[in-house]
């Protein structure tokens, strides 16, 4: 049975956080166990250059997304966990497709077109201000991280569908014009059922906000967040709304359907937002309080994450190494037999 191929990427600009979990960990693991697929997995640390120069912030939050993952459980047994930068043949595909992506797709791009219209708004003479060509190309990086692998399935947010279609069209150009059926064409998977969490101001759970609940902060820290989230005036006694509360999703995002229930029972009869708070902290609490400990003993122990990850590379490297020899025949960077 040949196994369909799952890929996806996390840029490593950041701390994983409970809405990375709930929206993108917490399934990918679950994916990944599943023996009709093979999973790639990889920290896009290249991507992360483009948003981020501060060496210490990559280099950090690439060791505490791989910690974040193994402690987890991630089976790196099964799914090939690796960091992109171990791949050397994924810039050089990216030069490849480069060559056969036209610019004005790229022009397209949502991120870049962002970029440009923050640039007009205020009032710059130049529209490209301040936009790095990292930034301008990073959907063909994107797409050489996939195609490398021949992935069929990429699991993203609403955000991404645009760069796994630019993707797409790369290889059927560079399948048209070498002639053969070198990459396979990807399709997004964006999972309805997968809640975006709301963050400590009811806005979207992210990074850019700066309103989120790392997943792995200390039991001290995570109380004194859960009691920062946003809620109404509403006194205890008081019936409330648990329908368009970020509290009340958080606890439903962990929580079983029983459990759930029951809260949204007490929302109705009136509890207060104090007592509201406090069972959120217990449940999470629960839920993260073993993987927290593997991921303090992981985030101690770098030799072990390094060794991981060479491992992921290697196996990695065994598909994508014949894979760009075939390429460099295609486009006639073959060997003198
Ligand atoms: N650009 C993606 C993001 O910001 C991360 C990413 C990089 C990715 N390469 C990928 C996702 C390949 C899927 C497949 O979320």
């Amino acid at each position: 049975m040949t196994k369909t191929r799952v890929l996806t990427g996390i840029t490593t600009t950041g701390t994983p956080h409970l809405g990375n979990y709930v929206g993108a960990i917490k399934p990918a693991i679950a994916a990944s166990q599943d023996p009709s697929v093979q999973s790639y997995y990889f920290m896009a640390d290249l991507h992360a250059l483009i948003k981020c120069q501060e060496p210490q912030r990559v280099q950090e939050s690439r060791l505490e997304i791989a910690a974040t993952w193994l402690a987890l459980g991630l089976d790196t047994d099964n799914a090939i966990f690796y960091r992109q930068s171990d791949i050397p043949e994924i810039p050089e595909l990216t030069w490849l497709l480069s060559c056969v992506c036209a610019k004005g797709l790229m022009n397209r791009a949502h991120a870049y077109k962002a970029a440009v219209a923050e640039n007009e708004a205020a009032g710059n003479q130049d529209p490209d201000k301040g936009i790095t060509m990292g930034l301008f190309s990073y959907p063909v990086l994107m797409a050489a991280d996939i195609l490398m692998f021949n992935a069929k399935k990429v699991p993203v947010g609403r955000d991404q569908i645009q760069h796994i279609e630019m993707a797409r069209d790369m290889a059927g150009r560079f399948n048209h014009l070498f002639k053969g059926q070198y990459f396979t064409l990807p399709e997004a998977v964006v999972d309805e059922r997968v809640e975006v969490l709301g963050g400590l101001d009811g806005r979207k759970m992210s990074k850019s906000y700066n309103n989120t609940i790392p997943l792995f902060a200390s039991e001290k820290k995570l109380l004194k967040l859960v009691r920062k989230i946003k809620t109404n005036s509403l006194e205890p006694g008081e019936p409330k709304d648990p329908d368009n509360c970020t509290l009340f999703q958080i606890y439903s995002a962990f929580a079983t359907q029983e459990e759930a229930d029951a809260m949204r029972q007490e929302y109705l009869e009136g509890i207060g937002w104090g007592e509201a708070k406090n069972q959120l902290f217990e449940l999470l609490n629960e839920h993260l309080r073993e993987p927290r400990e593997r991921y303090q003993a992981l985030m101690e122990d770098p030799g072990h994450i390094e060794a991981v990850l060479l491992k992921g590379a290697e196996r990695a490297r065994a598909e994508a190494a014949p894979m760009m020899d075939r390429l460099r025949h295609a486009v006639g960077l073959g060997r003198f037999h």
